[in-house]
């Protein structure tokens, strides 16, 4: 059999058309978000936490990396079992924090050391971090008394923190962020009195459900959009099952859907309903998705999802589904590129300040594949049903770009090369492997 996907060198992905079908079982890697904050809240924790089914890609790795630096003892990354030895209080870092390429570990671990009194400390992140915007969280910090340091005001990194005791504050956020959201509340954790944000809309809840588990005094109240944390408080540490990662398991949904004569079986993915976003998109669009064995591990909601080929339909995708769906925008504009009519996206601004401007790279990347999109200030309208031609396209860097390009290529008449592929270790190490896998000919 030849290979459909060759690495030259590993960084540039060459995707060969043919008669394909996907068939069989992917194990789906690690909540990437789920995965950040059980290090981060063993690290913070008194004793020891237990981790199992951990993401290996390189954001886990570098929030790792951080919380090894500031003094919690973290065995060595597995899938397996990973054991964190809190720090109870952290320590100064004797370098700068360098988060990566990861928004999630910079924009929650700002919360936790603008809290910690007396300590200094330096943070950074890699090219693609540094220009993302940190006002979102400098702001609500300084207005909670946090003394913030960085270029541009204090707006992007490098930053530079003096930790001290904070005032708690009833924080109204504009956007509906989960690592906002989460910023302050492990900044409330540490400081007295009640801390409250409310967001327009709910984002992802990880950190709520994860705090409540590790001890902290936190209330939620969803049809408010509100949830309060009550400081000090003293984490214990835990055992965490982290789940398969829906927005990875999403490649392989629309993977199969647009692919005739597919079938994919994917256990054990986590479908907590602020995540939930693509499955209720795909499935408007018509695609056949079975959700089974829905079951609760730690605290959050499991289940193994079936999926078959399937012809789709256009949609609109707007409003309050954008949170539960935002990390999942550029495979959805591939199947949005093999459904029948326009689909419109809208109220996705986000999207340009993520790992790279999502909007811009999906238009030009896709466009250059031969799709008809057209970006828009706030998303982007496709039409499928035209074929799609193998060419040179690029992720810029971004993880989900390379992913969600690969599956395009799939189906596109000549060789599709994607340059800088390997961005996709940042949240699917072994993406590559389980392609290969599943592709039958
Ligand atoms: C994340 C929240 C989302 C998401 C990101 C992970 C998290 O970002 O896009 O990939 O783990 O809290 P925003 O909070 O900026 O929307």
């Amino acid at each position: 059999m030849t290979m459909a996907l060759t690495l030259h060198p590993p960084d540039t992905w060459q995707i060969r058309p043919g008669d394909y079908t996907l068939r069989g079982t992917v194990m789906i890697p690690g909540d990437k978000s789920i995965s950040h904050r059980a290090l981060m809240l063993g690290a913070l924790a008194e004793g020891e936490t237990e981790i199992r089914g951990l993401l290996l890609g390189d954001d886990p790795r570098s929030t790792a990396a951080c919380f090894q630096a500031l003094g919690a003892n973290i065995s060595e990354l597995s899938s397996d079992v990973v054991m964190v030895q809190g720090a109870g209080t952290l320590q100064e870092a004797t370098d700068i924090l360098d988060a990566g390429n990861s928004g999630t570990t910079l924009r929650l671990m700002l919360g936790i050391l603008a809290s910690q009194p007396g300590k200094f400390y330096a943070v950074t992140g890699d090219s693609s971090l540094r220009g993302r915007p940190m006002k979102r969280v400098v702001q609500p910090l300084q207005a909670m008394g946090a003394t913030i340091w960085g270029r541009s005001q204090g707006k992007l990194a490098p930053l530079a923190i003096q930790g001290q005791t904070l005032k708690p504050i009833h924080y109204q956020s504009p956007i509906a962020s989960a690592q906002v959201k989460s910023c302050i509340l492990l900044a409330g954790l540490h400081t007295p009195g009640t801390t409250t944000i409310t967001e327009p809309t709910l984002s992802r809840d990880h950190s709520e459900r994860m705090l409540q588990a590790f001890g902290a005094n936190l209330v939620v109240d969803t049809e408010l959009c509100q949830v309060k944390i009550t400081g000090p408080g003293q984490l214990r540490g835990q055992q965490v099952t982290v789940p398969g990662d829906i927005s990875s398991a999403a490649f392989w949904l629309v993977a199969a859907a647009i692919t005739p004569g597919s079938e994919l079986f994917l256990p054990n993915v986590g479908v907590n309903p602020t995540r939930t976003g693509v499955l209720e998109v795909l499935e408007a669009m018509g695609a056949k998705i079975a959700i089974e064995n829905f079951r609760i591990v730690t605290g959050e909601p499991v289940a193994d999802l079936r999926v078959c080929s399937s012809s789709l339909q256009a949609t609109v995708i707007e409003g309050n589904i954008l949170p539960r769906l935002i990390d999942e925008v550029p495979i959805l504009a591939v199947a949005a590129a093999f459904a029948q009519g326009t689909t419109v996206i809208r109220d996705a601004a986000e999207l340009r300040v993520k790992e790279s401007d999502r909007l811009q790279a999906i238009a030009t990347q896709l466009g250059r594949m031969g799709v008809k999109v057209t970006e828009l200030a706030d998303g982007l309208e496709i039409t499928g049903g035209s074929s799609l031609q193998g060419v040179e396209v690029d992720s810029w860097g971004d993880h989900r770009m390379a992913m969600s390009l690969a599956i395009a290529g799939l189906q596109a008449q000549g060789i599709t090369t994607i340059q800088r592929g390997a961005a996709a270790t940042v949240s699917y190490p072994n993406f590559t492997e389980s392609l290969e896998a599943v592709l039958q000919s």
